[in-house]
């Protein structure tokens, strides 16, 4: 058994259905920006606001490289997590890549709260939304698995990932 990790943007469900389909399969349920903001006892938005992005990414790629390949948990990583070419090989040799795909409006519906994604401020988030999926998109088509969320709940994203990876 290897680990399940859901990539994709912020907003694309990554914490809600990882977190189903931990108690749908009994697996450990791990948040790559949970681990993070333990370690620095500082929440994401502190952290990037404060020190940085390039700072958040070090960090992102530490906490994920020191994820053991020996366990087979359900993980949520955050939407910028896999554009690091590192973080990505590694991720894609302990688990199975499942991309939670959405399309902008969706995203940006999804996304009201910018309090806790400091990557969406400003004036147009839905422009913001539309470039950062253009730049990620090839890298999380990458995944070995592609899920459409648009259009269904999050238990039935998460019965559609289940059944894709037991066939
Ligand atoms: C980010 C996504 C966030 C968090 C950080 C940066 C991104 O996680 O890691 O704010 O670059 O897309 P979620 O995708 O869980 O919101």
């Amino acid at each position: 058994m290897v680990h399940i990790i859901l990539i994709g943007m912020m907003g694309s469900g990554k914490t809600t259905i990882g977190r189903i389909l931990s108690q749908m399969t009994g697996r450990i349920f791990i948040d790559t920006d949970q681990l993070i903001e333990k370690k620095l006892s500082m929440s994401v938005y502190d952290i990037i606001t404060n020190k940085g992005e390039d700072f958040f990414r070090k960090e992102e790629r530490d906490i994920i490289l020191s994820i053991s390949p020996s366990s087979a948990s359900v993980i949520a990583t955050g939407g910028g997590a896999v554009m690091n070419d590192e973080v990505f090989i590694y991720l894609k040799q302990i688990g199975r890549l499942v991309y939670l795909k959405a399309t902008p409006m969706v995203l940006y519906k999804r996304t009201a709260n910018v309090n806790t994604r400091p990557l969406l401020k400003g004036e147009d988030r839905l422009n913001t939304i539309h470039k950062l999926l253009e730049a990620r998109e090839p890298r999380y088509l990458k995944a070995d698995i592609i899920v459409d969320t648009d259009n269904s709940s999050p238990t039935q994203v998460a019965e559609e990932i289940i059944k894709r990876l037991t066939v």
